[in-house]
């Protein structure tokens, strides 16, 4: 893919949580045509097993683990299924998440639950699970954080909260992990087109207008572009980075709640 190397990732295993559609789906194509085993996880198996066949469609060699994240018990045998099927991970990127736009008033506890459970205790699920099949020294963790975690969007207090949360594990994780060779970094994707999440929170013209015209490069970003930094993040031309949040957002971040408030 662009300008990486043919075969960059030949060989090596990349487990990706969430990755049976949408971005995550998108770094299953990027990994997987670089060369790398893909092993994808997905709540529903048909989904899965569609994803599977369209990345095998590629030639692309790719297994599917259907689990849902907040199952700890779940999370920990798929992925020691997956090591023994397809060998130490390379990489492991936690990228399930859930996502709608709510009021805090017309959330329950039980939604506030579902995004936090599904993004948070789910990216801690697999990094905890993860930890002993990750390649050590060289091993990499993705978590797909978003710029939420950082600037607060009305509508997304859940998401906000769970996400914040994801890039304070990830610097802790880095501190623990960077003695054994283990990188642990998060990615900020922004809007991004053709996504679930994006036509949940822009679902229609008016308002994808709107947000186009508030990101600083005037335009959504592709699923591409963000497959992009993974690639970047999983290899060794990124040995010394980790702890860190890396943003694929044209610039969304710096705009402030200004950008979704008109949304609201
Ligand atoms: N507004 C308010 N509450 C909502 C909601 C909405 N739009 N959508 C779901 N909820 C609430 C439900 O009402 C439920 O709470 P309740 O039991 O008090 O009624 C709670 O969230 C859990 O709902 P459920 O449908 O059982 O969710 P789930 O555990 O299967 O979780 C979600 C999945 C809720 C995150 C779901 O929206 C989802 O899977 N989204 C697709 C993934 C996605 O958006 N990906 C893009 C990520 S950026």
């Amino acid at each position: 893919m662009g300008i990486f190397k043919e075969g960059l990732y030949r060989g090596q295993h990349v487990f990706i949580t969430g990755g049976s559609s949408g971005i995550n789906l998108g770094l299953a194509f990027a990994f997987g045509e670089l060369g790398a085993k893909v092993s994808i996880n997905g709540r529903n198996a048909e989904k899965l097993a569609d994803a599977v066949r369209q990345l095998e469609a590629k030639g692309i060699e790719a297994k599917g683990y259907a689990a849902d994240v907040r199952d700890f018990a779940a999370v920990e045998k798929m992925l020691a299924q997956a090591a023994e099927q397809s060998g130490p991970l390379k990489v492991l990127v936690c990228g399930a998440a859930g996502n709608f736009p709510a009021p805090v008033v017309g959330l329950s506890s039980n939604g506030f639950n579902a995004v936090v459970g599904i993004d948070l205790l789910g990216t801690f699920h697999a990094c905890r699970a993860g930890f002993e099949h990750l390649v050590k020294p060289g091993g990499v963790v993705l978590a797909i954080s978003a710029p939420q975690a950082q600037v607060p969007y009305p509508l997304q207090a859940h998401v906000s909260a769970a996400k914040a949360g994801v890039d304070m594990l990830v610097k802790t994780l880095a501190l623990e992990w960077g003695g054994v060779g283990v990188r642990v970094c998060s990615i900020w994707p922004g809007p991004i087109a053709e996504t679930e999440g994006m036509s949940r929170l822009a679902p229609d013209e008016k308002s994808r207008a709107s947000v186009e015209k508030q990101v600083p490069l005037q335009r959504f970003g592709t699923k591409a572009e963000v497959a992009q930094l993974a690639l970047f993040l999983g290899s060794e031309a990124a040995s010394y980075c980790t702890g860190a949040v890396y943003a694929a957002d044209g610039g969304m971040a710096l705009m402030g709640a200004g950008l979704f408030a008109a949304l609201s």
